[in-house]
């Protein structure tokens, strides 16, 4: 496969920039010529951010199941679309080609189907990091369901929530999944979320634990049963097919939940041409794809990262990925590098958070790891501190290898402001350039652009994007309101990431974090107010309020101030509770790293809580602070 868009050199990437802004409807449609449409577009963008109304190639029909696959069968069907590496070294590496990822979409594709499963209905996927789950995701596309994937790590009350906000008929989930030492029972997280729910007619469940599971007779069916079945009808004489549905361009592809500044993730829609042809072009630009490299994004699917750079991007641009099912600590803490050194990967695509974990292990794990087929390293999901990145770049990379950092978001799709590896220059802790497409401007809290400098001299303000790329959020799901006042009402005509950002004189890009009420926890976005319900849910606590604060490893952590008048005997204990109700109503992921007791926050006049404690002028009590700030932990 050739990439005709791919670019070599700074001068290329100017030009294509200039060409993207200057002319965008020619400059996308040469981009779009290289995928594989049932029928071309007729408008390649219409437009506003008012509304926000955006649509990229209308007119256009695809399905991006035959991008990603079927187009790659004639002359790659036996090259390995995934390596899939599990979570025990021992257990066997399963190697996936595009004929066998083929075969077993169309045998999805079918399961669907006999199942009652059709176009724009949607299906939940709650399963551990196993091929079958790029298999449900690409078998969903295939017929034209929304596919809805839920990480693994969200509760039973989280999962319930989204299925009612998605208004979910279909889960497809694991009876459990590895990570780590800990086996998770995700079929049980399921039932728990289905209590009370009348709305979901079929859980299929595919065996990876053996775990005990109950099923529920007229709803529950295991995935092995259903596969055989299929597999007797979309293979005849050796051929397989199963046709695949066709697709409008601005056709949902899937919805993925993100946390905001309120209690209640938000359904990202994102739809089949614009998002396929964005993350196959940052992919192929960003990590400098070339046929034949092994590409190895240590993301769990269940995050954007995972949709973007393990299952569309790569596949689309038939690429060969690892897949990993366990974490970056077992057996050891030298599993990624084992990984890098049994595969020979040439891209690994990581989280600071990650990196930040495995420093603190040393050099120990790196032993005897032969890390000679890296060619490109990159970073995602938060910013690197610059010891990070050195760490990455001496004793990773061994100073030969780019270091990418990706700055995006869930609802960008993929990259919006990245180097390209080895083509444009990296800077430490500088996410850079924006890719061709992307046209950021930093505002201050009126929208006007920004004057103000930091102590460095670096410009200052809130990071906003001028018109839109072909991967942009489209709407948030059942809720087209709630899109508009979240991303587009902040500044007018802008879309705002809640991001701020400093910008140097040569143009580059570095992201300070989140300027809203969502943290950034070891990479995952979790909104304050989710927090603070959730505390608030258990007996006996008047209020919380949540504040990330700097960690070491996880680069925010969350910070719970909570007002208690339960009768309890012993705070240790109290805090067990709060941390359990945490978990039940979010998920592990949420629960705060401290619990400090209070008997006021921190409010102004007007009830909001303050979350730098910094300046007390506006306060409603100031001595809350002196009383929060004796007691800190
Ligand atoms: O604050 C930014 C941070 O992660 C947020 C987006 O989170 P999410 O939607 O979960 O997507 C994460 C994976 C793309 C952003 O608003 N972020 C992401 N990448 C970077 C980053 N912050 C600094 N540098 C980055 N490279």
């Amino acid at each position: 496969m050739s990439y005709p868009f791919q670019i070599k050199s700074q001068e290329q990437y100017e030009k294509a920039y200039r060409e993207s802004v200057e002319q965008p409807d020619e400059f996308w449609a040469s981009v779009a010529e290289n995928f594989q449409w049932r029928k071309k577009w007729d408008k390649v963008l219409e437009w506003n951010f008012k509304e926000p109304n955006i649509k990229w190639f209308q007119g256009g029909k695809l399905n991006i199941t035959e991008n990603c696959i079927d187009r790659h069968l004639k002359t790659m069907g036996e090259k390995p679309a995934f390596i899939w590496e599990p979570n025990n070294p021992e257990d066997r590496v399963r190697v996936v080609t595009y004929n066998r990822l083929h075969k077993r979409v169309c045998q999805v594709a079918q399961m669907l189907k006999n199942n009652g499963v059709k176009k724009g209905d949607r299906v939940c996927i709650y399963m551990g990091m196993v091929p079958e789950l790029v298999y449900a995701i690409l078998g969903c596309a295939r017929i034209g369901a929304i596919h809805s994937v839920i990480f693994g790590g969200f509760s039973a009350q989280s999962i319930a929530d989204r299925l009612e906000d998605a208004q979910a008929e279909y889960i497809i989930t694991c009876d459990g999944a590895y990570r780590g030492g800990k086996d998770i029972p995700l079929k049980s997280v399921i039932d728990d979320a289905l209590i009370g729910n009348k709305k979901v007619k079929k859980v299929i469940v595919y065996t990876r634990t053996r775990t005990p599971v109950s099923m529920i007779k007229g709803r529950d069916l295991w995935w092995e049963d259903e596969m055989d079945h299929a597999e007797t009808q979309v293979e005849k004489d050796g051929v397989v097919s199963f046709p695949a549905e066709e697709m409008d361009a601005e056709d949902p592809l899937f919805i993925l939940y993100t946390s905001g500044s309120t209690g209640k993730p938000k359904g990202v829609v994102h739809t089949c041409a614009g998002y396929m042809i964005w993350t196959t072009y940052t992919f192929v630009n960003v990590f400098q794809y070339q046929p034949g490299l092994i590409h190895f994004c240590t993301a769990d699917i269940g995050w954007v990262t995972g949709h973007s750079y393990i299952v569309y991007g790569p596949l689309t641009a038939g690429a060969t990925s690892v897949m990993f099912e366990g974490i970056p600590t077992y057996p050891d803490a030298g599993r990624f590098w084992d990984i890098v050194d049994k595969h020979k990967v040439n891209i690994i695509y990581t989280a600071p958070t990650a990196l930040r974990s495995l420093m603190g292990f040393g050099l120990e794990p790196l032993k005897g790891k032969d890390l000679s087929s890296l060619k490109i390293l990159g970073t995602v999901g938060e910013p690197i501190n610059e010891e990070a990145w050195h760490w990455y770049d001496e004793n990773i990379g061994k100073k030969k290898c780019p270091i990418v950092d990706t700055w995006w978001q869930t609802e960008t799709g993929a990259c919006l402001i990245s180097n390209l590896a080895g083509v444009t220059p990296a800077k430490p802790s500088w996410a850079t350039l924006p890719m061709p497409g992307v046209q950021p401007v930093l505002v201050d809290e009126n929208g006007k652009e920004a004057t103000e400098k930091d102590e460095h001299g670096f410009l200052k303000g809130n990071l906003c994007i001028k018109a839109p790329w072909p991967g942009i959020i489209r709407t948030t799901y059942g809720d087209h309101e709630r899109c508009r006042k979240n991303y587009f009402a902040t500044y007018e005509n802008l879309y705002f990431t809640g991001d701020g950002a400093l910008k140097d004189d040569k143009g580059n890009y570095r992201i300070i974090g989140r300027v809203d009420d969502v943290l950034n926890v070891s990479g995952h976005r979790i909104g304050t107010a989710e927090v603070e319900n959730a505390i608030d849910t258990h007996a006996g606590v008047v209020e919380s309020a949540v504040v990330g604060y700097p960690h070491d490893i996880k680069g925010q952590g969350i910070y719970a101030y909570v007002i208690y008048n339960g009768k309890h005997g012993d705070d240790e204990m109290t805090r067990k509770d709060i941390l359990q109700t945490v978990t039940r109503v979010i998920g592990p992921i949420a629960k705060p790293d401290k619990i400090q007791f209070v008997s006021g926050l921190p409010k102004t006049r007007s009830g909001k809580i303050m979350r730098n404690l910094g300046d007390t002028t506006t306060l409603l009590d100031p001595a809350v602070v002196d009383d929060i700030k004796n007691n800190r932990l």
